[in-house]
């Protein structure tokens, strides 16, 4: 398809054909990352930076191995270190980084919208690596394209969200994907962690993860989002884990073939066993392999 979108703000806006052309992208530059030398010159003389006002491990170093691997030139910008707790506005700092002639800001922040705002204030592409509950439109993207590639296709596949619904930025980008591609969703958590209107997605409500485990193809766990929460949404983090963590016991309900996975950081013990961690059907690093070519795919699509 002849790719036009400048942005990858989230997956709510992205057509069936886009998110599968992402999809069929990535298997090409997947094989990338497995040779001795992992460079190719495709961006090279593009510069990217990844502009973060929240922490992340895999989403911030894999962009950036992404980018390198493609040749670009990289720079890596932490709120805490930069002119922000100067009391500089979020518009003010891309537009001085813009004007070092950038060609994309990858960001990550907790207020839902930063990015949009953003790609309206500069010429440069914008990628959201998450904004606030909202979207963390690669993760759903890496996440579908481990599906795919573990189960064949998504159409008709059975896949429960489990966890802090509420707060999930993955649980948002996971729905659009996996509904627009014809999945069957179900969102399995206590009913305080279930925003209102979620079944407006086109998804299932299931408070009961013991009701649901022998059904489903897919368990994608979430991990509890303490920091976001407010106020205590459910009574102890031991009650929590009796009730929804993964256990081994309960993986024996599963399909013998169920696909577990996480986006991670795992609380272990919590939403998921160690034991279940290290299971053959965790996918948990594969997942993080996919991420690299997933966000090749993306640069190279809105910067080619
Ligand atoms: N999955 C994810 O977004 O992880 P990080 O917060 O480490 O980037």
């Amino acid at each position: 398809m002849d790719w036009k979108r400048k942005h990858l703000l989230g997956l709510e806006e992205l057509e069936v054909e886009e998110i599968e052309h992402i999809l069929d992208t990535t298997d090409s530059f997947r094989e990338i990352s497995t040779r001795a030398i992992k460079k190719v010159p495709t961006l090279r003389g593009k510069t990217i930076v990844n502009l973060f006002f929240e922490p992340s491990t895999r989403t911030r170093t894999s962009f950036e191995l992404a980018a390198k691997r493609l040749s670009a030139d990289t720079v890596s910008i932490s709120a805490q270190t930069s002119s922000v707790v100067k009391g500089e506005t979020l518009k003010d700092t891309a537009r001085n980084i813009e004007a070092m002639q950038i060609d994309a800001i990858i960001m990550r922040h907790s207020m839902s919208g930063a990015p949009h705002f953003l790609s309206r204030c500069v010429k440069a592409s914008v990628i959201n690596a998450g904004d606030g509950c909202h979207e963390h439109p690669t993760q759903g993207l890496l996440d579908i394209f481990t599906m795919r590639e573990k189960k064949g296709s998504i159409k008709g596949l059975k896949v429960a969200i489990v966890g802090d619904i509420a707060h999930s930025r993955v649980a948002r980008s996971n729905i659009w994907g996996l509904k627009k591609l014809g999945a069957e969703v179900i969102v399995v958590a206590p009913p305080t962690l279930i925003p209102m209107g979620i079944e407006e997605m086109g998804v299932k409500v299931c408070f009961s993860l013991d009701e649901v485990i022998g059904k489903v193809d897919v368990l994608n766990i979430l991990r509890i989002q303490l920091e976001r929460q407010k106020c205590g949404l459910f009574p102890s983090i031991r009650e929590y884990s009796r009730l929804y963590g993964v256990t081994v016991d309960r993986l024996k309900k599963a399909k013998k073939d169920i696909l577990v996975m996480h986006p991670g950081p795992v609380n272990l013990g919590v939403e998921m066993a160690a034991e279940v961690a290290n299971d053959p059907r965790t996918v948990i690093l594969e997942q993080v392999t996919n991420g690299v070519a997933i966000r090749m795919a993306v640069l190279y699509l809105l910067l080619q």
